[in-house]
């Protein structure tokens, strides 16, 4: 996708190891301001720690992470993180959990949970505010772990799996959801999963990733239109958006990291 503006985020010439081993070599991607980027890309091939390292937990091996030109690497707290196993805590009410963020740095405001609770109720959780995560299903326990992202008010959020333990259903829902907050706010999104129609459904652009070590295979435009709806699901061009990447997934060409043909998707 060519980029008009200057990049949002920059991630250049990215490698982590660990010891001996390197879960990530050279990995660059340039991420326009309000851009969805998914990344795909089987078990064990870096994506967390690709999250791990923009998000400033890890200290990096080599490479520059800019945000707005910045240099972050190394840096915790200036983009929003929900890890792959974002838990909430059982003894904190749904809002105390959304404003958790602001409760460890500097203690929760007023005014931070005023504006928790608002943004919260916009986006359907105002019932449950006062509710303790056990009495909550499954879906509305990722909405909350969420929300808690969001109200920590970065402009890049990094998602890692965040419904990939829901079934399909509750995921149409979520993902729905998920897409209409990122419209309304004008975030920027990176999202980790492992469901092709996931990725193709939410992206503006689809990042393949290749294992040994951790790199970016292919990245694919996404041109279907906005609003995406269920029934995109099975248009033609989604269909053959999903082909593509089956074929780059499982084809030899993956399996030898051959670079593939042009993928651009016509809308
Ligand atoms: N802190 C760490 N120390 C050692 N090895 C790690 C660490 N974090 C991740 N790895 C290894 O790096 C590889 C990539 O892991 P990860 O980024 O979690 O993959 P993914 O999220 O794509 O499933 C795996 O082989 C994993 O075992
Ligand atoms: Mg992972």
């Amino acid at each position: 996708m060519p980029l008009e503006a200057a990049p949002k985020l920059s991630v250049q010439h990215l490698s982590q190891s660990f010891g001996s081993f390197r879960a990530l070599g050279d990995v660059s991607l340039d991420i326009a301001p309000g851009e969805f980027v998914c990344i795909l890309g089987a078990s064990g091939c870096g994506k967390s720690t690709l999250f791990n390292a923009v998000s400033g937990l890890l200290k990096i091996t080599a490479g520059r992470i800019l945000l707005d030109g910045r240099d972050i690497a190394g840096k915790p707290g200036e983009v929003g993180y929900m890890l792959q196993k974002d838990l909430l805590l059982p003894w904190r009410t749904v809002l105390g959990n959304i404003t958790l963020g602001a409760s460890l740095t500097r203690g929760a405001t007023r005014a931070d949970r005023a504006h928790a609770a608002e943004l919260a109720a916009h986006y359907g959780l105002g019932d449950f505010l006062r509710h303790y995560p056990r009495a909550l299903s499954g879906g509305m326990r990722q909405r909350v772990a969420l929300m808690r992202t969001i109200a920590a008010g970065r402009d890049v959020m990094l998602l890692d799996e965040p419904f990939g333990a829901l079934d399909s259903q509750t995921r149409i829902g979520m993902q729905q959801w998920l897409l209409q907050i990122w419209r309304e706010l004008n975030r920027t999104v990176m999202f980790v999963t492992h469901d092709v129609d996931e990725a193709i459904f939410l992206a503006d652009r689809v990042v393949v990733m290749l294992p040994k070590p951790g790199r970016i295979g292919w990245i694919l435009d996404i041109a279907i239109p906005r609003p995406r709806e269920m029934e995109c699901l099975t248009s033609p061009a989604f269909v053959d958006t999903k082909r593509r990447i089956m074929d780059m997934l499982y084809s030899q060409a993956t399996l030898h990291g051959v670079p593939g043909p042009d993928l651009s998707v016509p809308a």
